[in-house]
């Protein structure tokens, strides 16, 4: 079961760092913390894989997230490693619709 955080985190804003398959900066802006990274990144309009519509099953959605803190985002649980498995994704790599983000992060994919 996925911790719930504090009513304190989930005040406060992060910034995501956009940053393409090169490593340079495409995009950056905040959210607020505990957000949905896949549903953020499709209300500012950049090109995100949905082919299962953000259920966590198609694997379309997968990015790199680059960042310091463990908890800078939210657990990744079975169902998730079974997807980035079956889609041939990286361990490494997350789904970001099932990504809740907490602190800053960066994030990159290689279709940006
Ligand atoms: S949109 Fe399909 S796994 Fe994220």
């Amino acid at each position: 079961m996925e911790k719930i955080p504090s009513a304190e985190i989930l005040s406060k804003s992060v910034k995501i760092t956009v940053l393409n398959k090169l490593g340079k900066t495409i995009d950056e802006f905040d959210m607020r913390a505990g957000t949905n990274l896949w549903v953020f990144l499709r209300k500012r309009g950049l090109p995100i894989g949905a082919a299962c519509s953000g259920v966590g099953v198609c694997g379309a959605c997968h990015v790199k997230v680059i960042s310091s803190d463990m908890n800078s985002i939210s657990e990744k649980n079975d169902f998730e490693k079974e997807t980035l498995i079956k889609n041939q994704k990286s361990e490494k790599e997350r789904l970001a619709c099932l990504c809740r983000v907490f602190s800053d992060i960066k994030i990159q994919a290689d279709y940006w």
